[in-house]
Parts: C-alpha cells; structure tokens; sequence
C-alpha cells in the first residue's frame, strides 16, 4: 500500500515539473510597446523560416544535382525579404499543421506557406500584409467530371484536405453532410483520391492547378465556396506583437509588389521547376533520397540503441534495488513513459523542451527515441533477472560469494539468455518506431518517402521502395543477433 503511495507521488511529481514549460511562451510573448523582433533577428544575421514544401507553386522541393532544394514563390519572396534585411535566409521544413507551434516555440521567426490569415489564426499570430490571392478550388478524378459540378455536389459525400489547413474547416462548414478527412501531405491527399478514398480534395487553385498539370487523371473544379478576402490570400505569420518586423516585411513586399514580381518573375520560375519534376520519376532516379533516409533512420536507432540500453540498465537495477527512492523514481519513469506515445514525448522534447533550451530536430529524435526506449529495456533485462531462480542466488552467497560477484558470475551469464531475444525484438521496434520523428521534420526514411512523393506524383512506388529497406535492415539485425544468440547456447 505505501508503496503503491510512493509511486503515486513520484509519477504526480513528475508531472508537475513539467506544467512551467507550457507557460514560458507567455512570458516570452513580446509586448508592443518594446518589440524587439526585427533587431534581434538583424543581430543573428539569419531569417528562419518554417514552411512545409508540399504545395507547388507556393512551396515544394526540386532536385538539382542531386540534392533536394526548396523552391516557389513563397522561397522566392523570403529571399527577397532576407535580402532586404541584409540578413541570411533558413528554411525549416515541417508537415503544415506543425508550422504555427513551431513558430509561438520560437523555433522559426515567420512562416511562410501559402496561409491564409484566417481570423482564428490572427488571434495569436502577428500577420504581414496580404501578399497573394489564390481562391479554392476542388481537385477530382477527371473520370468522375460528369458527376461534380461544386461544392454542393459532395452532399454526403467524403472529401480531403491538408490537416490543419483553412480547406479542411471549410469543407466541414460549408459542405452539408460531407465527411472531411485530413491528411498532413498533398502527395497523401492525391494517392487517397486516385484510389477512391476521398471523392475530391478541397485546395488552394494555384496548388490544385499545380497538381493537374502534372496528372493527366485529374481535373479541377470551382469550388464555389463563400471566401472573405483573408479565406482566399495568403500572408506571413510572426509571433504575436512581433510588428517591427512584420512592417519591415510589409515594405519588402509592397517593393515586390510594385514591380509585379510575383507574376513577371516568381511564378515563372516555379512553373519551371515543376516541369522537371516530371523528367525522370523512376525510383532508381531517387535513389540518393532513399539513401539519405535510411542514413539517418540508421543513425537515430544506433544512438538511440546505445543511449537507451544504458539508461534502461541503470533503471533496471534501480527498480531492483531495495532504496526506496531509487525504486519509486524508476517505476514512475517506466510506467509514465509506457503510457503515452512516443510520438507526444517527441514533440514534447522538441517542442515543449525546446521553449528552455533550442535542441536541433536530429538531436530531439534522439533523446526522445533514447528515453523512450530506455523504459522498455529496463522492463527486458529486469525480468530477465528475475526469470532467475532465487535458490542460485542462495546457493552462491551461502557459498560466500560477495552480492556483486553473484550478480556478476552467477545470476547475469544465465539472464543474458533470457534477455538477450526480448532486448533484439525490443531494438527491431526501435527501429521501425524510429520513424515518426519525420514529423518533427528529421530527414529520416518516411520524411524522404513524402519527398519523393511529391516530387514524382507517384503514390505507391515509394511506399514499397521504403518497405523493402526497412524489411532489409531489420532482417539483417535480427540474422544478427540469432547468430549471437546461437553461440551463447553452445557457451553453456
Ligand atoms: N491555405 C491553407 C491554409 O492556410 C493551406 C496552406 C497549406 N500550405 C502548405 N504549404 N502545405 O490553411
């Protein structure tokens, strides 16, 4: 029962220490009367922006010898507007929906991605003037033309939109009865209509003529949605109170405006781009994305294998050891990270974490995959020592070993065996789970599988490519380690 008490205390305990960082935006949030948004970043000398390039012509990603870039009009806009502060352009890239938390985290100064500047949204984000008028549109299969006219013709019906975007509350609201799904790529939103998941995608006209260009089996519909002038145009998001330099933006976009940039330059070069997009779409084509990817898939599960079996051989002894303290402290570590989702503890780490110290994406994933990890680990190897009788451990210390040289001659050899398969099975997961860093923006094995989606507007092949090299590397382990598991046994 007391012991019950204690862990109760230590998980509550763990909790509270971390409700501050939900309030250190707060405090952080400038205040007009002192902004110091445009010289702080003139101070850093770079422009971080944070945009998600899946939405030709606004934003998406090209390969030029063979290294992905970013590029469209928004791209085109931001380096203007860098280059205008004389300070030098970053861009971050992250699914959309991740954009305006990572932008009230301070880990981007503006965001840049087609956004409309919904009232909703500018309740807590600064917003620059509007630099761009696009409209929505209804992208469908061209086979089905006969049978949507507008957005009156998806009544009961189900469409898609980008999560997290104006469409996808749009749809809901003023399509009656229709189902709205949403997926985080445009590439996803495509695969799901040509396999007749959804009936059409509600989108921004640019992206969705973007789209239609480049797929002969698709056309496009007027959506004929009621738009205020914010619904159908875009502009850049700052940090609320950030107005030093959203006016300074303001003036780099009235330049590019009075010269019809946009139009006469901007979008001339992103239609270029998606020309090339559709050279060569083979897989072997992209196979440098698919290397990058499984590079870095291979290198989170390495350090996260490593860090994570430490931690979880420190927390297993502590959770075996008679010290109260130690034990209470594990337990409630182990249980509070098995009971939520890894995807929440990285974007707790990245994002939530983030607020105190600015920890790269990479380096979130690892820490994230590491203690997540180390809780699963400490639960094998425990058991795997308690799967040992205790009469050997009473049968070498009356024999007069010390409790260390039991532990260490007598009750490890014979648990490694029982161990040993948990713990493969164990890092095989850490492995595939390993993936859902992508949505912090870590260039891993699915991030680069949405990039070659969308850069090819092929849905399926890079899902299989992407398979095949998950199943090669987890086989390989697992051939591995059965090797290592076969020789213990003729160790005995
Ligand atoms: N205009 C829409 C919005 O603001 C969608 C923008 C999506 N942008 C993107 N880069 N994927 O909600």
């Amino acid at each position: 029962m007391k012991k019950k008490f204690i862990e109760i205390i230590a998980i509550i305990g763990l909790l509270v220490t971390m409700i501050p960082f939900g309030n250190v935006h707060a405090a952080g949030a400038n205040t007009s009367s002192n902004d110091q948004s445009l010289a702080k970043i003139q101070k850093k000398g770079v422009l971080v922006m944070g945009t998600s390039p899946d939405y030709a012509p606004y934003e998406f990603q090209t390969t030029k010898n063979g290294k992905s870039v970013d590029v469209g009009m928004d791209i085109s806009i931001a380096k203007q507007i860098a280059k205008d502060l004389g300070v030098k352009l970053e861009i971050k890239n992250m699914d959309f929906d991740s954009l305006l938390v990572a932008l009230q985290t301070g880990k981007v100064d503006m965001v840049m991605a087609g956004m409309n500047p919904t009232p909703a949204r500018r309740k807590s984000v600064t917003f620059s003037n509007i630099y761009y008028q696009g409209g929505q549109d209804i992208v469908i299969n061209k086979k089905d033309n006969k049978i949507y006219k507008n957005k009156d013709s998806f009544v009961n019906k189900t469409v898609g939109a980008q999560t997290g975007t104006m469409q996808y509350n749009m749809a809901k609201k003023q399509i009656p009865n229709v189902k709205v799904k949403g997926f985080d790529k445009g590439a996803d939103l495509i695969l799901a209509l040509q396999t007749n998941k959804i009936d059409g995608i509600v989108m921004e006209k640019p992206s969705a003529e973007a789209y239609v260009k480049n797929n002969s089996q698709l056309s496009l519909i007027n959506g004929n949605f009621n738009l205020s002038k914010d619904e159908s145009s875009s502009a850049i998001a700052f940090q609320k109170g950030s107005n030093t330099l959203a006016a300074a933006v303001n003036k780099s976009l009235a330049k590019i405006k009075k010269k019809d940039l946009i139009n006469k330059e901007y979008l001339k070069d992103a239609g270029s781009h998606m020309k090339t997009n559709t050279v060569d779409t083979s897989m072997w084509h992209y196979w440098k994305y698919f290397a990058k990817g499984i590079g870095y898939t291979l290198l989170i599960s390495a350090f996260s294998v490593f860090f994570g079996f430490i931690l979880g051989t420190i927390l297993a002894f502590m959770r075996l050891s008679r010290n109260k303290l130690f034990k209470a402290v594990s337990t409630a570590y182990i249980e509070f990270i098995r009971g939520t989702p890894l995807m929440v503890q990285i974007m707790f780490v990245y994002f939530g974490i983030g607020l105190v110290v600015n920890i790269p994406a990479l380096t979130s994933g690892i820490i994230a995959v590491s203690l997540n990890s180390g809780a699963y680990v400490a639960e094998v190897i425990r058991g795997g020592i308690n799967s040992i009788d205790k009469g050997q451990t009473e049968a070498a210390r009356s024999l007069g070993l010390s409790k260390n040289y039991t532990m260490r001659y007598v009750v490890l050899p014979q648990a490694i065996k029982n161990i040993w398969p948990a713990l493969g099975n164990e890092f095989i997961s850490l492995i595939k789970e390993s993936s859902i860093v992508s949505i912090i923006g870590v260039t891993d094995l699915i991030y680069q599988l949405k990039i070659v989606q969308s850069d090819t507007y092929r849905g399926v092949a890079p899902i299989v490519v992407a398979m095949l090299l998950y199943f090669v590397v987890t086989f390989s382990l697992s051939k591995v380690l059965s090797y290592f598991e076969g020789r213990m046994k003729h160790a005995n």
